[in-house]
């Protein structure tokens, strides 16, 4: 009897053998090519106001992928504690939601900590500032025009009781109902980044009058918010040829978005909105 089960356990016994032998030079293979540097080249936007004469260029750093995290923001952090102190650019939470570390990578406006590294090795990437922006310092835009005019569509609840009576405010609760807070989705999801309003070709030229896709999708937001009411005097503010008009539905904002959200839609809908209030005046 014992004969026989060692005669059947034998082939079983060395087909094992030869499974931890095959696994243990798959393994010592993936070892042998993991310690093998992947280098890939990153071509970063530079510039320093703080050097007299600097201009704009290019600079150059090799990172190891094998040492580095899978996203954009893992490079460049990487760089900057390891390479080059002075380079500069912004970030705070790296998960998509504090919208800071929005810049052009690879020729697409996006957010850096969302952007996947290309593994292909072959080819360069190329870091730079959002577009047709004033720069700060290297990586980092001026924001200041984008934030003034976001402050001037009045991005809070306004009614009226409220804004003749300040007393008034917080005693009571705004309610909503489910359909109606329905209507905000993909809108109040907006992390002001700016990579739609810079993608723009019509904000790229008029950005002193023209308001942006961003913007424009939050002034629809309140616009359409059921406990807010102000949406006429929304709608008058805009009643120019350059705060809304300016947008030829190319389409560029949405296509960008890092947050797959629709500004463009968001645009049409308040040029419908603007019909309306007009044939009513
Ligand atoms: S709509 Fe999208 S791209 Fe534009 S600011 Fe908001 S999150 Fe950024
Ligand atoms: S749809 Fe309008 S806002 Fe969006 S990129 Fe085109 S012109 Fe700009
Ligand atoms: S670091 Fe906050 S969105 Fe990228």
């Amino acid at each position: 009897m014992a004969t026989a089960a060692v005669t059947k356990l034998a082939p079983a016994r060395r087909a094992l053998v030869q499974l931890c032998q095959t696994r243990c030079a798959q393994t010592a293979a993936a070892t042998a090519t993991q310690e093998q540097p992947r280098y890939k080249k990153f071509k970063i936007y530079r510039w320093d106001p703080d050097k007299t004469g600097d201009k704009p260029s290019l600079q150059e750093y090799d990172v190891d992928l094998n040492k580095c995290g899978p996203m954009v923001l893992d490079a460049l952090i990487k760089i900057k504690n390891e390479i080059d102190p002075t380079l500069t650019f912004r970030r705070s939470c790296r998960e998509g939601i504090c919208g800071s570390c929005s810049m052009n990578i690879g020729g697409v406006n996006t957010l850096a900590c969302l952007c996947k590294i290309n593994a292909n090795t072959s080819k360069a990437l190329k870091v730079y500032p959002l577009p047709h922006m004033y720069v700060v310092k290297d990586l980092v835009p001026d924001m200041s025009n984008f934030y003034a005019q976001y402050r001037a569509i009045e991005p809070y609840l306004k009614q009226k009781d409220i804004e003749s009576d300040e007393s008034k405010i917080g005693m009571e609760q705004n309610l909503q109902s489910v359909k109606d807070r329905a209507k905000l989705d993909g809108l109040y999801e907006c992390i002001l980044c700016a990579c739609c309003s810079t993608s723009c070709p019509s904000y790229w030229w008029n950005s002193d009058k023209y308001l942006g896709p961003a913007v424009l999708m939050q002034a629809y937001r309140w616009m359409i918010d059921s406990r807010d009411e102000f949406q006429q005097e929304r709608l008058q503010m805009m009643e120019d040829s350059f705060s809304v008009y300016r947008c030829h539905t190319i389409m560029n904002c949405t296509k960008t978005c890092p947050k797959g959200l629709n500004p463009g839609l968001a645009i049409g809908e308040i040029k419908k909105l603007l019909a309306q209030y007009n044939n009513k005046a």
